[in-house]
């Protein structure tokens, strides 16, 4: 099976076993406490789950600096996108151990134990330099931006101890898995080529016939459909109802025992191309040998180039990836052959040969239960996406 990324072993943060938990939660009643953003109790999920490996904890602001400029670490790993725990909590003092509280779980328990390493402040122009390399933009109505510069001024780095997953496990038992499981059902399913599919989206035909096309362009043993559940902007598609449209999906048009329908507890970053290679490294940590990358892969509005998420792997060093990617053109329905296709396999088309439907087109129709064409969504799942929308129109 592949290797993990960085390293021959898998680390994950989540300490496993029973009794050393409960003695660190008993640590924890008396350290001090702090209830930490979203997006830093998603980075120690990750970190937890074995995904983020080979990190050991919240990188410093010298780290975080090289990583968004360069994609490395000031150790030379690679790595690209800062995984970091900024604050505006000033009480914190470097040297000893803190308990981080969850901000997305009634009662905000403790999530992990923090050897604090660093406190460093961080100015305003070095949360931009960071966010500029990361996302592209310093545009305020960037997503991902916006919420990034909102996570606060002060960075704390060190290594974690992660004693739970958040709410992840409860509200996704299902879909909700680690790097580690994931690995161990690979290994089980006795799979060597594995291809992940990324995803926040449902899946309409388009991505369910890109996962078709590489599995066999790659002579794959499988595929990992591996969505995303942690938090969205607003008007994405919550992760229950898009998880039951795949589970439908997978069910009626897939051959049994040739898909791995899983979910990962990270909020998603809207960063395209920086967070196509994240997704890279790991998918990696899973197991998989392989990863998707089709059309403006994790962007959002007109920030990216269509395929610039495919471009930026030609900056990863020989070496630092074993994962490869599969890179998808435009995938739409041809009228004219009467199936899904590449674009770049259909060069005699034109655009009216194809069924292009827009995200927001999509909506408006389910909105008013009106089904999209079965060439752009199965009707099972138009379904599911129809009942969500109307129901959602309707508490409107
Ligand atoms: S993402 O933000 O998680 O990347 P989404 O779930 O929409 O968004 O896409 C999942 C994967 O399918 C990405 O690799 C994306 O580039 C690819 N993709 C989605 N639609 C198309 C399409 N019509 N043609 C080619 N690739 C596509």
């Amino acid at each position: 099976m592949i290797k993990p990324f960085g390293s021959d072993q898998l680390n994950p943060l989540y300490v496993s076993d029973d009794a050393q938990r409960a003695a660190l939660l008993e640590e924890a009643a008396s350290l001090p406490q702090l209830t930490v953003n979203s997006a830093a109790a998603a980075n120690a999920v990750m970190l937890a789950g074995g995904y983020f490996n080979p990190l050991t904890g919240y990188m410093n602001l010298a780290d975080s600096l090289s990583v968004a400029k360069d994609m490395q670490t000031t150790d030379g790993l690679f790595w690209p996108v800062p995984i970091v725990n900024l604050t505006d909590d000033t009480s914190i003092k470097a040297g000893g151990r803190i308990a981080l509280r969850d901000p997305n779980v009634a009662g905000q328990p403790v999530l992990a134990i923090m050897d604090v390493v660093a406190v460093e402040a961080v100015s305003d122009a070095e949360i931009d330099i960071m966010a500029e390399n990361i996302f592209g933009t310093l545009d305020g109505n960037h997503p991902g931006v916006a919420t990034f510069k909102g996570l606060g001024r002060t960075m704390l780095s060190g290594p974690i101890q992660v004693l739970n997953f958040s709410y992840f496990k409860n509200e996704f038992p299902e879909t909700f898995r680690t790097a580690v499981e994931i690995r161990d059902e690979i290994a089980s399913r006795g799979w060597e080529k594995v291809v992940a599919f990324q995803t926040r989206n449902p899946m309409h035909r388009a991505h369910e016939e890109l996962c078709r096309m590489a599995m066999e362009d790659l002579k794959a043993d499988g595929i990992l459909i591996h969505m995303l559940l942690g938090k969205l902007k607003a008007g994405d598609i919550p992760a229950d109802v898009r998880d039951a449209a795949i589970r439908k999906m997978v069910e009626l048009y897939f051959p049994a025992n040739t898909v791995m329908i899983t979910g990962y507890g990270f909020d998603m970053l809207y960063a395209g191309p920086r967070e196509a290679v994240l997704h890279a490294v790991f998918r990696q940590n899973c197991g998989c040998t392989h990863l998707i990358v089709g059309r403006d892969h994790a962007g959002v509005g007109d920030y990216y180039g269509g395929f610039d998420a495919q471009v930026i792997f030609d900056r990863v060093p020989t070496g630092a990836l074993q994962l490869e990617i599969y890179k998808a053109d435009h995938t739409a329905y041809s009228k004219k052959l009467n199936r899904v296709v590449m674009m770049k396999d259909a060069p005699d088309h034109s655009k009216d040969d194809f069924v292009l439907l827009s995200g927001t087109k999509v909506r408006e129709m389910l909105g008013q239960g009106i089904a999209p064409p079965p060439e752009f969504s199965r009707p099972e799942v138009a379904k599911i996406l129809s009942d969500y929308y109307q129901a959602l129109d309707n508490a409107g």
